[in-house]
């Protein structure tokens, strides 16, 4: 297990929206580079980059063309190394985006398995043995090269299923797990990564995880085994790179696959989503973490809860206010109703990410064009707001080149506004960052236990290693006696906050966490 990790807390950035230094329009490395003064002010220590390879960018990157080139838009690969040293000279890990599952459908491997001469590439990606033979219950396409066969699509139609085999093999077309062809794609994405590691990569956000083996019954045991075989190699190789897994299953993906952390993500009905975006289960939002105070913890926690136990000993879940695919919490909340939804993720065990902008609330950009492939993901990935400049400081291109529109609301939130602003949602984030930072019991490791967790009650109380916590994101002021307080004094508070020996009033909007005197 790599030991940064104990104490890492997480940059997304979508290096299209992040920084534009060339007057393109669009986000490259060397804006990375530049704004890694603000990221480690910030307090962050590590980061996330969604994929910056060459790519026809069907998919905003995640179809790869070329997993060993910078994209050009991007810079020069010698940019990457340079981010690399100049991260780490500020003590910050960056982690690339590996795209195991598919390639674009203008990659050279996909190039040559097209042909239909028999050829090194021919068995690299999933194909069936006749134009007219489909893939059963899976996407496909025909018809689009000389090859007589069919070939799997992983996502979107330029995203062909590189093959790894598939586990219950119920057609003769269908590799083995343990075919050569099979051993073959996961020893070439092995090569990718050693290729990025030994350039200075810190590890890996990985894409579609659990998608690589078909077939791969529930347990998905054959797809974990595949990234066992790649613990086991940074183990021996590479003892400090770190790997995350979208996967949303950390039993399969950390018990099983030996993932260091699995992202819990925003799948309907799950713990995560009780808190931050009720409202794509059923309509009505009754997130956790809004004023209205309708959520239930308890919702969270049963889902969290057998989760956590299960894994707490093998790696991290991983908690974060958004990704690139997610609606931006400030969709529907407030900065008032972030700030309490922060403190929570930022306190929680595992690892933690801050998805750009999420620090100073952007905005979910709703009903916006589709880009790249975004759809509706695309309102999460405008530029980030710097100032109050033009372009709002992203970028000296003209507005109508930019690679999204910026918010051009008149009270869109910007950084340098909020720096200098003691209360705004960037100022609160990143004290909550330092005092994880200064207390081993609020980062990955410490044991998180509930002290106090009523349906439908406020507040919630939890206990972080030695030091208790406590929120109330509802509306009205609560109080409440318990006899775990005895001793016990507040270190940090947001809103309204007092302790008498064990009755604890706690306002609107409040957070605390307590420390034995
Ligand atoms: C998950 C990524 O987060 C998403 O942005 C992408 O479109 C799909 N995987 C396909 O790679």
């Amino acid at each position: 297990m790599p030991t940064w990790l104990k104490d890492a807390v997480f940059y997304e950035i979508y290096p299209q929206s992040f920084y534009d230094t060339n007057g393109d329009g669009i986000g490259d490395l060397e804006g990375i580079i530049q704004k890694l003064d603000y990221i480690k002010e910030l307090g962050c220590n590590a980061l996330w980059i969604n994929p910056m390879y060459d790519s026809p960018f069907m998919d905003a990157g995640y179809d790869v063309r070329d997993y060993k080139k910078v994209a050009a838009r991007y810079g020069i690969n010698e940019d990457a190394y340079r981010l690399f040293d100049e991260a780490h000279k500020r003590g910050i890990k960056v982690l690339l985006d590996l795209v195991p599952g598919h390639t674009s459908d203008e990659h050279a491997w996909f190039k040559a398995s097209k042909e239909p001469e028999e050829n090194e590439y021919s068995s690299r990606y999933v194909w069936t043995n006749g134009a007219f033979v489909g893939v059963k219950d899976h996407p496909y396409m025909a018809g689009m090269s000389d090859r007589n066969g069919a070939y799997m699509l992983n996502f979107f139609a330029s995203q062909p299923a590189l093959n790894y085999g598939w586990l219950e093999r119920t057609e003769s077309w269908m590799s083995a797990v343990d075919s050569p062809e099979a051993i073959a794609t996961k020893e070439a994405m092995k090569d990718i990564m050693r290729f990025w590691l030994d350039h200075g990569a810190d590890g890996f956000r990985v894409d579609m995880a659990d998608s690589l083996v078909k077939n791969d019954d529930n347990k998905k045991s054959a797809t974990a085994k595949i990234w066992r075989d790649v613990r086991n190699m940074l183990d021996q190789e590479y003892p400090e790179a770190a790997l995350v897994s979208e996967w949303s299953n950390p039993e399969q993906a950390i018990n099983g696959g030996g993932f260091h952390m699995d992202f819990y993500l925003d799948h309907w009905h799950n713990g995560y989503n009780t808190l931050l975006r009720d409202y794509e289960t059923d309509g009505e939002d009754n997130s956790f973490f809004l004023k209205s105070g309708k959520g239930d913890i308890c919702r969270f926690l049963n889902d969290y809860m057998p989760k956590y136990k299960a894994t707490k000993k093998n790696g991290y879940i991983s908690m974060f206010t958004c990704n690139h695919d997610t609606p931006r919490p400030a969709n529907t909340l407030t900065p008032e109703e972030l700030k309490i939804a922060y403190a929570f993720i930022l306190t929680m065990p595992g690892v933690p990410f801050i998805y750009y902008g999420d620090e100073i609330g952007m905005r979910y950009m709703k009903d916006i064009r589709s880009k790249e492939g975004g759809f509706h993901r695309t309102g999460s990935r405008t530029p980030m707001q710097w100032d109050n400049s033009a372009n709002k400081g992203f970028s000296t291109a003209e507005a109508q080149k930019l690679y999204l529109a910026v918010d051009s609301s008149e009270d869109a939130p910007n950084v340098a506004d909020q720096m200098n602003d003691e209360n705004s949602l960037y100022s609160t984030t990143k004290s909550l960052v330092a005092l994880r930072h200064m207390h081993a019991d609020l980062q990955a490791d410490a044991d998180f236990n509930v002290i106090y967790a009523e349906q439908e009650k406020m507040p919630f109380v939890y206990k972080r290693g030695k030091l208790i916590l406590a929120i109330n994101p509802s509306g009205l002021e609560e109080t409440i006696s318990l006899d775990e307080f005895q001793g016990y004094q507040p270190i940090y508070t947001i809103g309204k906050v007092s302790l008498e020996d064990t009755n604890l009033t706690i306002g609107s909007s409040a957070f605390a966490v307590f420390q034995i005197k």
